[in-house]
């Protein structure tokens, strides 16, 4: 595939380069200096090179958007005409200082994402809240218990490997079954984003029940 990405940090850099790594076509496109693009592609290798937004939008059979949340206007205006294009975001909707969700509760990343270009293909992946939102909590619960961290997937050696990471890192690694099971754990992600943040105070849990057609 063509994949473009929009936002070469740390996420977009990573994930950029396994995908180049195995086999497909990729544009590392956003970043501060123009430099550091080439550098990410080189290093990904012959399958990866640089450019502007636009290139990478263009003829791309997917685009990866990993920008920080006030970036995301910017980067989509650069990136120019998205419609039909499948987007797959890792964008969280955090605030300038990534102490707090700047909508949660009633919405998503990817919801506010599918609203900014209606006519494109928004799926959500690898919004995993990211482990420096646990490090308070963790600190906190260090010495008593390790906060839980709950995982699924169909492959069982994999299983073990994630398994022994999660625990390496500091968690509890709590197996939820089957991968039919992350369905029902996505529309966590966020409120497990906002409870670690206002762990503090106590945990405020909040529901979302909605109507889908049909
Ligand atoms: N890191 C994680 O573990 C993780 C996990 C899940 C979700 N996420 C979410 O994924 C998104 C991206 O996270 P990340 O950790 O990959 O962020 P990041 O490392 O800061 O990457 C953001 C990219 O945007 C570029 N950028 C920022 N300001 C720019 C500007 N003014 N002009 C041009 N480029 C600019 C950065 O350039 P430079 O390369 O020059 O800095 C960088 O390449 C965020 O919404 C985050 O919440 C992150």
């Amino acid at each position: 595939m063509r994949i473009g990405i929009l936002g070469s940090g740390l996420m977009g850099g990573k994930l950029g380069t396994l995908f180049a790594r195995s086999g497909h076509d990729v544009v590392f496109s956003y970043a501060r200096s123009a430099d550091k693009l080439k550098s990410l592609a080189k290093r990904a290798g012959h399958n990866a090179r640089a450019g502007t937004p636009a290139e990478a939008a263009e003829d791309a059979d997917a685009l990866l958007v990993a920008v920080h949340w006030l970036r995301m206007d910017d980067v989509l205006k650069q990136a120019g005409e998205l419609s039909g294009k499948v987007i797959v975001t890792c964008s969280l909707p955090m605030d300038a200082g990534n102490t707090g969700l700047v909508i949660g509760h009633t919405s998503s990343g990817a919801e506010e994402l599918a609203k900014k270009v209606p006519k494109a293909k928004v799926v959500c992946a690898f919004n995993t809240v990211p482990s420096e939102v646990f490090f308070g909590v963790y600190e906190a619960k260090r010495k008593a218990s390790r906060p839980s961290l709950v995982y699924c997937g169909d492959d069982a050696p994999s299983k073990g490997v994630a398994a022994e990471l999660i625990r390496d890192v500091g968690f509890e690694a709590i197996d939820a079954g089957p991968l039919r099971i992350a369905r029902y754990t996505e529309p966590f992600a966020l409120l497990m984003g906002q409870l670690a943040y206002e762990g503090a105070d106590g945990p405020e849990l909040a529901y979302r029940f909605e109507r889908y057609p049909g």
